[in-house]
């Protein structure tokens, strides 16, 4: 039930409390006005686990897992698990016939300890290390993306039967999008640029050597991209590129793979990306890109991960105080911060954010939610309205954080990161506990 069901006089007069583009599939809110997701009150949550704590909505992954796969039928979807991955989570992509992404010893490591099947796993990473290479052919992954030339001199001393890789290059496309980070242009430190031949000097040498499988192209043109355009473009770009291969070695590679980046909403009035207008566009520039150089339609791969596991993720936080300064901004300070979201000093991102354990009613107060850390950048949300009676032990929960925040987290100040709990259907399970002190002193040698 949500406070407009509360109050039915308010309808048409303000907007929901929760806007169901931000909050998960399953977020309510009961009668006593604590908010829920999966039927479970946060509150209770904050109890059980304590806080801070990262909530995942077990229903709202799987059910934008297959709205994917649905949107995309004849495209393969490669879960990007840098944003999210703990076993849980890899056993959840299996079960929903999505493959994964991983680009450290440890991701993989998670991923098959989750049931995923190696051949359902692509290894990313620009600066793969040789152990690294050898440890991701030896349980069989199904494809390795190449980012640099001495990959290559590692790989052709390593393979003993064939494995399948692809190239990651860089089509020079610029996305200017609202927020987005972009690595889709030449001078970054991904991939092989499609200019000045690099990609195709990089494809000779793959093909040269003997059990490398040159299977198709890889590119990621950057984060949070609202506008499907640029992914035709990139289409156009790499099937020519393949085109080229054809001619120069008489190879036909038949896996493109388009990465991630699919933008979402943090805030109101945040675009996203629309993923049946991108799996449109991104048919009819394959359509189009390979009638014109006469080249058979490869298979297609996508890689979303924010798209994914950001809005299941809610971030629960007690608030510790409130205190109005003399310049007139008032400061509310919870018990976790840049250490479990670094993204709004890293990325100035914004977030939304509602009390979780009471009904936000009676006048309200223009506030800053700040964290614990020793650091004057140390903000969760700034600028945004709370009931002006918001006192210490309140709950405040914060939206659209499961991507890039468990997974980013680190322990400034010797803080420990929060654990991750699963909610589903009024259950709830830890997945990841938190971590204690003394889980931190132990690596201390002394
Ligand atoms: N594939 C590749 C090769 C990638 O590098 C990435 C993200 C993805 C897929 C998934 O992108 P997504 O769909 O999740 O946007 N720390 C930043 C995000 C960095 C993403 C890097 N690569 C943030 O906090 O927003």
């Amino acid at each position: 039930m949500t406070l407009l069901d509360i109050l039915p006089s308010l309808r048409g007069t303000t907007r929901p409390r929760l806007d169901p583009n931000i909050w998960p599939l399953t977020t309510g809110v009961d009668e006593l006005g604590r908010i829920t997701v999966g039927r479970v009150a946060l509150t209770d949550i904050a109890d059980q686990y304590r806080t801070p704590a990262y909530v995942l909505g077990e229903t709202d992954f799987r059910t934008r897992a297959r709205r994917y796969r649905a949107a995309l039928p004849q495209a393969a979807v490669v879960y990007a698990g840098k944003s999210l991955l703990t076993t849980a989570v890899a056993r959840w992509v299996a079960e929903e016939g999505l493959g994964l992404d991983v680009c450290s010893a440890a991701e993989l490591a998670t991923a098959l300890a989750g049931g995923v099947d190696p051949a359902r796993i692509v290894l990313h990473g620009n600066a793969k290390s040789c152990d690294e290479l050898r440890n991701a052919i030896d349980v069989g992954v199904g494809r390795i993306v190449i980012d640099s030339p001495m990959e290559i001199t590692y790989l052709a001393g390593l393979v003993r039967r064939p494995q399948p890789v692809l190239i990651r290059v860089t089509p020079d496309i610029d996305i200017h999008g609202h927020r987005a980070v972009t690595t889709g242009v030449t001078d970054q430190k991904f991939g092989f640029a499609l200019a000045d031949r690099r990609a195709a000097r990089a494809a000779a040498r793959i093909l040269a050597t003997p059990n490398l499988d040159l299977v198709g192209l890889h590119c990621h043109i950057g984060s949070q991209i609202s506008d499907p355009a640029p992914y035709g473009e990139a289409v156009h770009r790499l099937i020519g590129a393949m085109a080229d291969i054809r001619t120069e070695h008489g190879v036909l590679l038949t896996e493109l793979n388009i990465g991630g980046g699919h933008g979402v909403p943090y805030v109101r009035g945040d675009a996203a990306l629309d993923t049946g207008a991108f799996a449109a566009v991104v048919d009819d520039a394959l359509t189009t890109a390979c009638a014109a150089e006469r080249f058979q339609r490869p298979r297609l791969v996508v890689e979303p991960g924010r798209a994914l596991s950001a809005r299941a993720g809610v971030t629960l936080y007690r608030v510790c105080g409130v205190k109005s300064q003399p310049g007139g901004r008032t400061f509310v300070a919870v018990d976790g911060g840049m250490s479990d979201n670094p993204r709004v000093a890293l990325h100035g991102a914004k977030y939304t954010v509602a009390l979780a354990n009471r009904h936000p009613l009676g006048p309200s107060v223009v506030a800053t939610v700040v964290g614990r850390h020793c650091e004057a950048g140390d903000e969760i949300v700034h600028d945004v309205e709370l009931p002006a009676d918001i006192h210490a032990g309140d709950l405040l929960a914060v939206a659209c954080t499961g991507a890039y925040q468990h997974s980013m987290a680190s322990t400034y100040n010797m803080v420990g990161r929060p654990p991750v709990v699963a909610v589903r259907d009024g259950a709830s399970r830890m997945l990841v506990r938190r971590e204690t002190t003394a889980d931190l002193l132990s690596r201390d040698r002394g």
